[in-house]
């Protein structure tokens, strides 16, 4: 026994020795380690040998196995190594093929929408404005019009930055933008009056995500400030705007609406673009409510250091995550920044 396995042993060792190529090297795995190979074979007969030298066999047949099995790994290391250089001297390597194709980016839905609203608004005169995500009390508040008191302010909505009672509430906090609308406060101050602006971007609130809100979302503010301007150039731009992002002409009208930015606010609701008798998107009402707005506040106005009696203007605020869910009939907003390609990937332009 222990004969025959020294012979199998050096049949083997040899043999890999010998070989060169990869065929080979199989051709030997199965010839002597394979199911019916000659090793097996000799294991599978230990049942033959006197009981007490069959622990000793066993080890020995075991470890001429492993033995062979590792040169035969060392063999196709060496094979490999051996193919790669040639490969890389010269012969067979294409230097012409394709590589290997990175995935491809694209831009978010988000992104789609405010470029696209950013050029219709460009194309109305209107220059796009920024503003930091971390804003401070006075722009996201005070100048804004909305008094101390206000709930708004509260943590149950807003995320604050600075630590209760250093500041907040009476103007001097920092908080996480709420709106865009703090952003007209910012280009007023810097460009003063004419201006027209839009102004995209993501904004924050203390909120539990669920199919319709979310802590994070995204809005583009619009502001116009001039001589004589009134309602009917608000309705125009709307007009416009509906215009440039459907492709045709959508009805609309005004609601009353309050904020304390704006005398008199309004709801401006488009005719739903999905149906004419009311759908699901529509709520079977067949207006969709797309976007707060109104004549910007004297007080807004003077904060800014802008005469009320001299300039009046207009100013909304689109709700961008709300647009795109409306355009894609998407259900729940925490798809937006989900992050999840396979959510993504059906935006790809
Ligand atoms: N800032 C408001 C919000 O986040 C939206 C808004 C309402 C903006 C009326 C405006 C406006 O400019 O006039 O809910």
């Amino acid at each position: 026994m222990l004969e025959r396995l020294e012979e199998l042993r050096h049949e083997g060792l040899t043999a890999v020795e010998a070989s060169n190529s990869e065929d080979e090297l199989r051709e030997i795995e199965v010839r002597l380690l394979g199911r019916k190979g000659a090793l097996t074979d000799l294991l599978k007969s230990l049942g033959t040998l006197p009981k007490e030298d069959r622990p000793a066999a066993g080890q020995a047949a075991n470890r001429v196995k492993q033995e062979i099995a590792a040169q035969i790994e060392v063999a196709r290391g060496k094979l490999h190594a051996f193919n790669l250089a040639t490969d890389l001297a010269g012969d067979g390597l294409d230097a012409t093929l394709p590589g290997p194709k990175p995935p491809a980016g694209g831009l978010h839905p988000l992104g789609q929408i405010a470029r696209e609203l950013e050029d219709v608004f460009q194309s109305m005169g209107f220059r796009i404005a920024d503003g930091p995500e971390v804003e401070l009390e006075d722009n996201n508040f005070d100048a804004l019009n909305i008094p101390a008191d206000h709930p708004a302010r509260e943590s149950h909505d807003t995320i604050w930055v600075t630590p209760e009672g250093d500041g907040r509430g009476k103007g001097k906090g920092v908080c996480m933008r709420t709106h865009t609308s703090c952003v007209q406060i910012r280009a007023l101050r810097e460009h003063g009056a004419p201006l027209r602006v839009v102004a995209p971007g993501r904004v924050f609130r203390q909120e539990t995500p669920d199919p319709t809100h979310d802590h994070t979302f995204h809005q583009m503010e619009g502001l116009v400030v001039d001589k004589g301007v009134g309602v009917h150039h608000l309705l125009h731009a709307m007009n416009t705007l509906l215009e440039g992002v459907f492709g045709r002409k959508v009805e609309t009208r005004l609601r009353p609406g309050f904020f304390p930015f704006v005398e008199p606010g309004f709801e401006l609701d488009a005719r739903c673009p999905f149906c004419k008798t009311g759908c699901r998107v529509c709520k079977q009402s067949t207006w969709i409510e797309l976007m707060p707005g109104g004549m910007i506040h004297p007080n807004v106005l003077r904060a800014c250091d802008i005469d009320p009696d001299v300039y009046s203007g207009y100013a909304f605020g689109l709700g961008l995550s709300r647009m795109v869910m409306l355009r894609y009939g998407i259900d729940d907003i925490r798809w937006l920044l989900s992050g999840d390609l396979r959510f993504l990937e059906q935006f790809r332009a």
